[in-house]
Protein backbone atom coordinates (compact mmCIF):
# COMPACT_ATOMS: atom_id res chain seq x y z
CA UNK A 1 0.00 0.00 0.00
CA UNK A 2 1.54 3.64 -0.71
CA UNK A 3 1.66 5.70 2.19
CA UNK A 4 3.16 9.06 0.34
CA UNK A 5 -0.01 10.23 -1.56
CA UNK A 6 0.33 12.23 -4.22
CA UNK A 7 -0.13 15.58 -2.97
CA UNK A 8 -2.32 17.96 -4.40
CA UNK A 9 -2.07 21.61 -4.96
CA UNK A 10 -3.23 22.99 -1.62
CA UNK A 11 -4.34 26.25 -2.82
CA UNK A 12 -6.93 24.76 -4.36
CA UNK A 13 -8.34 23.86 -0.60
CA UNK A 14 -8.53 27.16 0.46
CA UNK A 15 -10.82 29.02 -1.90
CA UNK A 16 -14.81 28.87 -0.74
CA UNK A 17 -17.32 26.96 -2.36
CA UNK A 18 -18.06 26.66 -6.32
CA UNK A 19 -17.38 29.35 -9.06
CA UNK A 20 -20.11 31.47 -8.64
CA UNK A 21 -21.97 30.98 -11.16
CA UNK A 22 -22.00 26.84 -10.92
CA UNK A 23 -23.48 27.92 -7.61
CA UNK A 24 -26.39 29.91 -9.17
CA UNK A 25 -27.26 26.84 -11.87
CA UNK A 26 -27.28 24.60 -9.08
CA UNK A 27 -29.88 26.26 -7.38
CA UNK A 28 -32.00 26.98 -10.09
CA UNK A 29 -32.00 24.02 -11.68
CA UNK A 30 -32.98 22.77 -8.13
CA UNK A 31 -36.04 24.98 -8.10
CA UNK A 32 -36.68 24.19 -12.27
CA UNK A 33 -36.99 20.34 -11.12
CA UNK A 34 -39.14 21.11 -8.25
CA UNK A 35 -41.31 23.89 -10.19
CA UNK A 36 -41.27 22.21 -13.73
CA UNK A 37 -44.53 24.24 -14.71
CA UNK A 38 -42.75 28.07 -14.22
CA UNK A 39 -40.94 29.53 -16.62
CA UNK A 40 -37.78 31.20 -15.89
CA UNK A 41 -36.17 33.85 -17.49
CA UNK A 42 -32.50 33.67 -17.19
CA UNK A 43 -30.78 37.34 -16.27
CA UNK A 44 -27.87 36.04 -14.39
CA UNK A 45 -24.63 34.95 -16.36
CA UNK A 46 -23.62 37.29 -18.87
CA UNK A 47 -24.29 34.77 -21.56
CA UNK A 48 -25.19 36.78 -24.98
CA UNK A 49 -28.36 35.06 -27.08
CA UNK A 50 -28.59 37.02 -30.19
CA UNK A 51 -26.86 34.50 -32.94
CA UNK A 52 -23.86 35.25 -34.94
CA UNK A 53 -24.13 38.60 -37.27
CA UNK A 54 -24.47 37.35 -40.42
CA UNK A 55 -20.63 38.76 -42.29
CA UNK A 56 -18.90 36.35 -38.93
CA UNK A 57 -20.95 32.90 -40.17
CA UNK A 58 -20.25 33.77 -43.73
CA UNK A 59 -16.55 34.36 -43.00
CA UNK A 60 -17.05 30.63 -40.75
CA UNK A 61 -18.32 28.86 -43.66
CA UNK A 62 -16.09 30.41 -45.92
CA UNK A 63 -13.17 28.86 -43.71
CA UNK A 64 -14.84 25.57 -43.07
CA UNK A 65 -14.80 24.69 -47.00
CA UNK A 66 -11.31 25.97 -46.91
CA UNK A 67 -10.32 23.24 -44.35
CA UNK A 68 -12.40 20.16 -46.51
CA UNK A 69 -9.34 20.96 -49.23
CA UNK A 70 -5.76 19.83 -48.86
CA UNK A 71 -4.56 23.09 -50.34
CA UNK A 72 -6.32 25.38 -48.06
CA UNK A 73 -6.60 22.95 -45.17
CA UNK A 74 -4.71 25.07 -41.80
CA UNK A 75 -3.72 22.59 -39.06
CA UNK A 76 -1.68 24.19 -36.29
CA UNK A 77 -2.46 28.24 -36.26
CA UNK A 78 0.92 30.15 -35.36
CA UNK A 79 1.07 30.13 -31.64
CA UNK A 80 0.58 33.92 -31.22
CA UNK A 81 -2.14 34.13 -33.49
CA UNK A 82 -2.49 34.50 -37.62
CA UNK A 83 -1.12 37.62 -38.76
CA UNK A 84 -4.51 38.51 -40.74
CA UNK A 85 -6.65 38.89 -37.18
CA UNK A 86 -2.99 40.55 -35.17
CA UNK A 87 -2.89 43.22 -38.01
CA UNK A 88 -6.93 43.45 -38.08
CA UNK A 89 -6.62 43.94 -34.09
CA UNK A 90 -4.15 46.85 -34.45
CA UNK A 91 -5.32 48.55 -37.68
CA UNK A 92 -8.43 49.05 -35.92
CA UNK A 93 -8.50 49.09 -32.04
CA UNK A 94 -5.75 50.46 -31.87
CA UNK A 95 -3.90 52.64 -34.58
CA UNK A 96 -7.45 53.59 -35.37
CA UNK A 97 -7.71 55.29 -31.66
CA UNK A 98 -4.34 56.65 -32.13
CA UNK A 99 -2.59 54.03 -29.84
CA UNK A 100 0.56 52.87 -30.26
CA UNK A 101 0.33 49.25 -30.70
CA UNK A 102 2.05 47.14 -32.92
CA UNK A 103 1.71 43.11 -34.84
CA UNK A 104 3.65 41.33 -32.45
CA UNK A 105 2.74 43.01 -29.28
CA UNK A 106 -0.87 41.05 -29.58
CA UNK A 107 -1.15 37.60 -28.26
CA UNK A 108 -4.32 35.78 -29.91
CA UNK A 109 -6.22 33.66 -27.04
CA UNK A 110 -9.51 31.86 -27.06
CA UNK A 111 -10.83 34.42 -24.96
CA UNK A 112 -10.65 36.91 -21.76
CA UNK A 113 -11.68 34.67 -19.02
CA UNK A 114 -7.91 32.31 -19.91
CA UNK A 115 -6.11 34.94 -20.43
CA UNK A 116 -7.25 36.79 -16.97
CA UNK A 117 -7.06 33.84 -15.21
CA UNK A 118 -3.64 32.82 -16.58
CA UNK A 119 -1.58 36.23 -17.04
CA UNK A 120 -0.90 35.84 -13.11
CA UNK A 121 1.78 32.82 -13.96
CA UNK A 122 4.11 35.22 -15.29
CA UNK A 123 4.65 37.13 -11.74
CA UNK A 124 6.17 36.09 -8.79
CA UNK A 125 4.42 34.36 -5.94
CA UNK A 126 4.78 36.95 -3.61
CA UNK A 127 3.77 39.72 -5.86
CA UNK A 128 0.68 41.55 -3.98
CA UNK A 129 -2.58 42.07 -6.08
CA UNK A 130 -5.09 45.10 -6.22
CA UNK A 131 -8.76 43.91 -7.08
CA UNK A 132 -11.54 46.51 -7.67
CA UNK A 133 -14.61 44.81 -5.16
CA UNK A 134 -16.72 43.96 -6.46
CA UNK A 135 -15.22 42.71 -9.76
CA UNK A 136 -15.60 39.37 -12.25
CA UNK A 137 -14.55 37.00 -9.70
CA UNK A 138 -11.84 34.58 -11.55
CA UNK A 139 -9.01 37.65 -10.95
CA UNK A 140 -9.06 36.63 -7.46
CA UNK A 141 -9.67 33.17 -7.47
CA UNK A 142 -7.09 32.54 -10.08
CA UNK A 143 -4.20 34.11 -7.71
CA UNK A 144 -5.67 31.69 -5.01
CA UNK A 145 -4.94 28.46 -6.63
CA UNK A 146 -1.48 30.18 -7.28
CA UNK A 147 -1.23 30.82 -3.83
CA UNK A 148 -0.89 34.60 -3.79
CA UNK A 149 -3.79 35.29 -1.29
CA UNK A 150 -2.57 34.41 2.03
CA UNK A 151 -5.28 33.09 3.97
CA UNK A 152 -8.99 33.12 4.02
CA UNK A 153 -11.29 34.76 6.72
CA UNK A 154 -14.86 33.66 6.41
CA UNK A 155 -16.39 36.53 8.10
CA UNK A 156 -15.41 39.30 5.75
CA UNK A 157 -15.00 37.04 3.25
CA UNK A 158 -11.59 39.03 2.34
CA UNK A 159 -8.33 37.73 1.69
CA UNK A 160 -5.25 38.74 4.07
CA UNK A 161 -2.80 38.91 1.33
CA UNK A 162 -5.40 40.68 -1.41
CA UNK A 163 -5.97 44.86 -1.44
CA UNK A 164 -9.48 45.43 -1.81
CA UNK A 165 -10.54 48.40 -3.26
CA UNK A 166 -14.20 48.62 -2.79
CA UNK A 167 -16.74 50.30 -5.44
CA UNK A 168 -19.78 51.22 -4.18
CA UNK A 169 -22.68 53.77 -4.39
CA UNK A 170 -20.66 55.91 -1.61
CA UNK A 171 -17.97 56.62 -4.26
CA UNK A 172 -19.61 56.21 -7.24
CA UNK A 173 -18.27 53.15 -7.85
CA UNK A 174 -15.17 54.69 -8.63
CA UNK A 175 -11.55 52.93 -7.36
CA UNK A 176 -9.40 55.07 -5.55
CA UNK A 177 -5.43 54.28 -5.24
CA UNK A 178 -5.33 51.97 -2.05
CA UNK A 179 -3.01 52.40 1.11
CA UNK A 180 -1.09 50.17 0.91
CA UNK A 181 1.13 49.81 -2.69
CA UNK A 182 0.19 46.86 -4.89
CA UNK A 183 2.05 45.20 -7.63
CA UNK A 184 -0.06 43.95 -9.73
CA UNK A 185 -3.62 46.16 -10.23
CA UNK A 186 -6.42 44.58 -11.59
CA UNK A 187 -9.41 47.27 -13.50
CA UNK A 188 -11.79 46.24 -15.20
CA UNK A 189 -13.58 49.13 -17.11
CA UNK A 190 -16.01 48.78 -17.70
CA UNK A 191 -16.81 47.24 -14.97
CA UNK A 192 -18.21 43.57 -14.35
CA UNK A 193 -20.71 43.76 -12.49
CA UNK A 194 -21.38 47.14 -11.48
CA UNK A 195 -21.88 48.64 -15.43
CA UNK A 196 -20.12 51.54 -14.43
CA UNK A 197 -16.66 52.96 -15.42
CA UNK A 198 -14.46 55.88 -15.16
CA UNK A 199 -13.05 58.64 -17.43
CA UNK A 200 -10.38 58.81 -19.03
CA UNK A 201 -8.91 61.58 -17.37
CA UNK A 202 -9.51 59.52 -14.44
CA UNK A 203 -7.59 56.14 -16.27
CA UNK A 204 -4.96 58.67 -16.62
CA UNK A 205 -4.49 58.86 -13.06
CA UNK A 206 -4.17 55.29 -12.70
CA UNK A 207 -1.27 54.85 -15.34
CA UNK A 208 0.42 57.55 -13.87
CA UNK A 209 0.06 55.91 -10.20
CA UNK A 210 1.07 52.58 -11.74
CA UNK A 211 4.26 54.12 -13.52
CA UNK A 212 5.29 55.92 -10.23
CA UNK A 213 5.16 52.68 -8.12
CA UNK A 214 6.02 50.39 -10.24
CA UNK A 215 3.02 48.36 -10.28
CA UNK A 216 1.59 46.78 -13.53
CA UNK A 217 -1.97 47.33 -14.71
CA UNK A 218 -3.99 44.59 -16.06
CA UNK A 219 -6.37 45.75 -17.73
CA UNK A 220 -9.81 44.30 -18.44
CA UNK A 221 -11.34 45.66 -21.76
CA UNK A 222 -14.18 42.98 -22.06
CA UNK A 223 -17.05 45.57 -22.41
CA UNK A 224 -15.19 48.23 -24.55
CA UNK A 225 -17.85 47.64 -27.03
CA UNK A 226 -20.18 48.94 -24.69
CA UNK A 227 -19.16 52.24 -23.80
CA UNK A 228 -21.10 55.23 -24.84
CA UNK A 229 -19.57 58.23 -23.49
CA UNK A 230 -17.28 60.52 -25.35
CA UNK A 231 -14.96 60.96 -21.80
CA UNK A 232 -14.26 57.15 -21.30
CA UNK A 233 -11.16 55.80 -23.48
CA UNK A 234 -11.50 52.45 -24.82
CA UNK A 235 -8.06 51.31 -24.35
CA UNK A 236 -5.80 51.98 -21.66
CA UNK A 237 -3.54 52.51 -24.26
CA UNK A 238 -4.80 55.79 -25.16
CA UNK A 239 -3.09 57.16 -21.96
CA UNK A 240 0.20 58.37 -22.08
CA UNK A 241 2.74 56.12 -20.47
CA UNK A 242 0.87 53.22 -20.46
CA UNK A 243 2.82 50.91 -22.49
CA UNK A 244 5.39 51.24 -19.71
CA UNK A 245 2.76 49.58 -17.07
CA UNK A 246 -0.33 48.38 -18.66
CA UNK A 247 -1.78 44.82 -20.44
CA UNK A 248 -5.16 45.01 -21.68
CA UNK A 249 -7.25 41.82 -22.15
CA UNK A 250 -10.10 42.14 -24.77
CA UNK A 251 -12.87 39.28 -25.71
CA UNK A 252 -14.83 38.76 -28.70
CA UNK A 253 -17.68 37.16 -26.50
CA UNK A 254 -19.39 40.50 -25.63
CA UNK A 255 -19.08 42.56 -28.44
CA UNK A 256 -19.57 39.89 -31.31
CA UNK A 257 -21.04 37.23 -29.63
CA UNK A 258 -17.95 34.57 -29.31
CA UNK A 259 -19.18 33.50 -25.95
CA UNK A 260 -19.74 29.71 -27.61
CA UNK A 261 -17.14 30.59 -30.62
CA UNK A 262 -13.93 31.32 -28.00
CA UNK A 263 -11.57 34.24 -29.07
CA UNK A 264 -9.97 37.05 -27.57
CA UNK A 265 -6.76 38.16 -27.47
CA UNK A 266 -3.60 40.10 -24.57
CA UNK A 267 -1.82 43.43 -25.39
CA UNK A 268 1.55 43.31 -24.35
CA UNK A 269 3.84 45.79 -24.61
CA UNK A 270 6.99 45.58 -25.59
CA UNK A 271 8.04 48.61 -23.39
CA UNK A 272 6.83 46.47 -20.52
CA UNK A 273 9.26 45.44 -18.10
CA UNK A 274 10.33 44.65 -14.47
CA UNK A 275 13.62 45.36 -14.37
CA UNK A 276 15.27 44.02 -17.43
CA UNK A 277 12.83 41.41 -18.20
CA UNK A 278 10.43 41.43 -21.08
CA UNK A 279 6.87 40.19 -19.89
CA UNK A 280 6.37 40.39 -23.72
CA UNK A 281 8.67 38.28 -24.28
CA UNK A 282 7.51 35.91 -21.40
CA UNK A 283 3.81 35.82 -22.09
CA UNK A 284 5.24 34.97 -25.87
CA UNK A 285 7.14 32.22 -24.07
CA UNK A 286 4.44 31.19 -21.66
CA UNK A 287 1.61 31.11 -24.84
CA UNK A 288 4.16 28.74 -27.05
CA UNK A 289 4.68 26.34 -24.54
CA UNK A 290 0.65 25.93 -23.19
CA UNK A 291 -1.24 27.38 -25.79
CA UNK A 292 -1.86 25.84 -29.14
CA UNK A 293 -3.42 28.46 -31.14
CA UNK A 294 -6.90 29.45 -31.77
CA UNK A 295 -8.48 27.31 -34.42
CA UNK A 296 -8.58 28.97 -37.46
CA UNK A 297 -12.28 28.98 -38.19
CA UNK A 298 -12.07 31.08 -35.62
CA UNK A 299 -10.05 33.28 -35.93
CA UNK A 300 -11.54 34.29 -39.29
CA UNK A 301 -14.76 34.64 -38.04
CA UNK A 302 -12.85 37.52 -35.68
CA UNK A 303 -11.41 39.17 -38.88
CA UNK A 304 -15.01 39.28 -39.91
CA UNK A 305 -15.49 41.45 -36.88
CA UNK A 306 -13.92 44.42 -38.23
CA UNK A 307 -14.90 44.02 -42.15
CA UNK A 308 -17.19 46.82 -42.90
CA UNK A 309 -20.28 44.50 -42.94
CA UNK A 310 -19.50 43.07 -39.30
CA UNK A 311 -18.60 46.49 -38.17
CA UNK A 312 -22.28 47.68 -39.00
CA UNK A 313 -23.88 44.78 -37.76
CA UNK A 314 -21.89 44.47 -34.60
CA UNK A 315 -23.07 48.35 -33.82
CA UNK A 316 -27.02 46.76 -34.21
CA UNK A 317 -26.06 43.63 -31.84
CA UNK A 318 -24.66 46.04 -29.04
CA UNK A 319 -27.44 48.14 -29.66
CA UNK A 320 -30.08 45.73 -29.41
CA UNK A 321 -28.57 44.67 -25.77
CA UNK A 322 -28.36 48.30 -24.91
CA UNK A 323 -32.14 48.77 -25.64
CA UNK A 324 -32.47 46.32 -22.80
CA UNK A 325 -29.97 48.07 -20.56
CA UNK A 326 -32.37 50.77 -21.04
CA UNK A 327 -35.39 48.73 -20.03
CA UNK A 328 -34.16 47.51 -17.09
CA UNK A 329 -33.05 50.44 -16.05
CA UNK A 330 -35.42 52.47 -16.73
CA UNK A 331 -38.53 50.45 -15.47
CA UNK A 332 -36.40 49.62 -12.06
CA UNK A 333 -35.96 53.30 -11.58
CA UNK A 334 -39.78 53.65 -12.24
CA UNK A 335 -40.49 50.49 -9.41
CA UNK A 336 -38.60 52.93 -6.97
CA UNK A 337 -35.06 50.26 -7.25
CA UNK A 338 -31.51 52.49 -6.95
CA UNK A 339 -30.26 52.14 -9.93
CA UNK A 340 -26.60 51.65 -11.61
CA UNK A 341 -24.54 51.27 -14.84
CA UNK A 342 -26.41 50.26 -18.19
CA UNK A 343 -24.69 53.36 -20.21
CA UNK A 344 -21.36 51.93 -20.76
CA UNK A 345 -22.23 48.04 -20.05
CA UNK A 346 -24.52 46.00 -20.96
CA UNK A 347 -24.99 45.35 -16.70
CA UNK A 348 -27.64 46.49 -14.27
CA UNK A 349 -26.22 46.92 -10.76
CA UNK A 350 -29.11 47.62 -8.08
CA UNK A 351 -28.98 48.41 -4.88
CA UNK A 352 -31.41 45.34 -2.75
CA UNK A 353 -34.79 46.20 -1.52
CA UNK A 354 -35.93 46.55 1.93
CA UNK A 355 -32.00 45.73 3.18
CA UNK A 356 -32.05 42.45 1.88
CA UNK A 357 -28.76 40.43 1.33
CA UNK A 358 -28.28 39.89 -2.20
CA UNK A 359 -28.33 35.81 -1.77
CA UNK A 360 -32.07 36.61 -0.33
CA UNK A 361 -32.97 38.51 -3.27
CA UNK A 362 -31.86 36.45 -5.44
CA UNK A 363 -33.99 33.69 -3.75
CA UNK A 364 -37.03 36.13 -3.57
CA UNK A 365 -36.95 37.23 -7.12
CA UNK A 366 -36.30 32.80 -8.57
CA UNK A 367 -38.99 32.20 -6.12
CA UNK A 368 -41.13 34.67 -6.74
CA UNK A 369 -40.89 36.35 -9.79
CA UNK A 370 -38.82 33.45 -11.58
CA UNK A 371 -36.24 35.75 -12.85
CA UNK A 372 -32.84 35.11 -12.40
CA UNK A 373 -29.71 37.62 -11.50
CA UNK A 374 -26.74 37.27 -9.87
CA UNK A 375 -26.04 38.06 -6.36
CA UNK A 376 -23.93 40.99 -5.86
CA UNK A 377 -21.92 39.60 -2.71
CA UNK A 378 -20.71 36.37 -5.14
CA UNK A 379 -18.45 39.48 -6.67
CA UNK A 380 -16.82 40.26 -3.37
CA UNK A 381 -17.67 41.46 -0.25
CA UNK A 382 -18.58 45.23 -1.46
CA UNK A 383 -21.01 43.51 -3.59
CA UNK A 384 -23.25 42.70 -0.54
CA UNK A 385 -26.70 44.44 -0.81
CA UNK A 386 -26.25 44.97 -4.45
CA UNK A 387 -27.69 42.57 -7.38
CA UNK A 388 -26.64 42.67 -10.80
CA UNK A 389 -29.30 41.97 -13.95
CA UNK A 390 -27.66 41.61 -17.37
CA UNK A 391 -28.97 43.15 -21.00
CA UNK A 392 -28.29 40.22 -22.88
CA UNK A 393 -31.51 38.62 -22.41
CA UNK A 394 -33.82 38.72 -25.39
CA UNK A 395 -35.57 41.76 -25.92
CA UNK A 396 -39.31 39.92 -24.92
CA UNK A 397 -37.59 38.13 -22.15
CA UNK A 398 -36.26 41.19 -20.59
CA UNK A 399 -39.48 43.30 -20.91
CA UNK A 400 -41.14 39.96 -19.14
CA UNK A 401 -38.66 40.09 -16.29
CA UNK A 402 -39.43 43.30 -15.73
CA UNK A 403 -43.21 43.02 -15.85
CA UNK A 404 -43.09 40.38 -13.13
CA UNK A 405 -40.58 42.37 -11.28
CA UNK A 406 -42.12 45.10 -10.89
CA UNK A 407 -45.66 43.20 -10.06
CA UNK A 408 -43.79 42.44 -6.73
CA UNK A 409 -44.48 45.81 -5.64
CA UNK A 410 -41.38 46.54 -3.33
C1 LIG B 1 -14.71 41.10 -17.02
C2 LIG B 1 -14.73 39.87 -17.83
N1 LIG B 1 -13.62 39.42 -18.38
C3 LIG B 1 -13.62 38.29 -19.11
C4 LIG B 1 -14.75 37.58 -19.31
C5 LIG B 1 -14.71 36.31 -20.10
O1 LIG B 1 -14.53 36.57 -21.44
P1 LIG B 1 -14.34 35.40 -22.49
O2 LIG B 1 -15.68 34.89 -22.87
O3 LIG B 1 -13.59 36.07 -23.61
O4 LIG B 1 -13.51 34.33 -21.85
C6 LIG B 1 -15.93 37.99 -18.76
C7 LIG B 1 -17.16 37.18 -18.94
O5 LIG B 1 -18.18 37.36 -18.40
C8 LIG B 1 -15.92 39.16 -17.99
O6 LIG B 1 -17.04 39.60 -17.41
Amino acid sequence: MRIDMVKVNENYQKLPGSYLFSTIARKVNAYSEANPDKKMIRLGIGDVTQPLAPAIIEAMHKAVDEMACAETFHGYAPDLGYEFLRSAIVKNDYLARNCDIAVDEIFVSDGAKSDSGNIQEIFAKNNRIAVCDPVYPVYVDSNVMAGRTGTYDAVSETWSDVIYMPCTMENDFVPEFPRETPDLIYLCLPNNPTGTTITKDALQGWVDYANRCKAVIIYDAAYEAYISEKEVAHSIYECEGARTCAIELKSFSKNAGFTGVRLGYAVVPKDLKCGDVSLNAMWARRHGTKFNGAPYIVQRAGEAVYSEEGKAQLKEQVAYYMRNAAVIKNGLTEAGYTVFGGVNAPYIWLKTPEGMTSWAFFDYLLERANVVGTPGAGFGPSGEGYFRLTAFGAYENTIAALERIRKLGL
